[in-house]
């Protein structure tokens, strides 16, 4: 693909965000997404740190509005944690015990090469994590939500390639 071709930013509609009532149970379940290792919280952190770091102008702007989407992602699942009723403090909830998000869960790389590696594979994860998530909660509204975070984050996936290819 054309280099300046591809946004970081898809001109697709995000669906409104609704939940079917209360569910203590969705909510724990995506508090994971919140604030796990490999969450919303990690990606708008380890995005905006390769940002200040970076002084490739292509990859640092680039990163930087991907950070942008990652902090919109941070604020939906929030705000689904807190729909269901759940408490949406940067903490994985897995019953009555709380682990709180860690600063140390990011690896602070600073050579575009390897970060851009490190985010790819991220970047899977955390869609494996949302196919998961879209199998275990069975609230229409709340899984096409999920559907359309996917496809940012296969686009991020796109993005980062494309500036592998372009400069390493
Ligand atoms: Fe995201």
């Amino acid at each position: 693909m054309n280099e300046n071709m591809r946004s970081c930013e898809l001109p697709i509609p995000y669906p409104p965000l609704k939940t079917d009532g209360k569910n203590l149970y969705y909510a724990m379940l995506l508090t994971n997404d919140l604030a796990g290792a490999v969450s919303e919280m990690s990606a708008v952190t380890a995005y905006s740190f390769q940002h200040f770091v970076t002084y490739n102008q292509k990859i640092s702007e680039t990163i930087k509005c991907i950070s942008l989407i990652e902090i919109r992602h941070l604020g939906i699942i929030g705000k689904l944690i807190s729909n269901y009723g759940g408490n949406p403090r940067l903490a994985v909830q897995a019953g009555c015990k709380s682990t709180f998000w860690n600063a140390q869960y990011i690896s602070y790389e600073t050579n575009p090469k390897c970060y851009l590696k490190e985010n790819i594979v991220n970047e899977k994860a955390a869609i494996a994590s949302y196919n998961n998530r879209i199998s275990q909660i069975t609230d229409r509204a709340v899984q096409e939500l999920l559907k359309r975070i996917i496809l940012d984050e296969e686009n991020h996936i796109s993005l980062f390639s494309d500036l592998l290819e372009e400069f390493y």
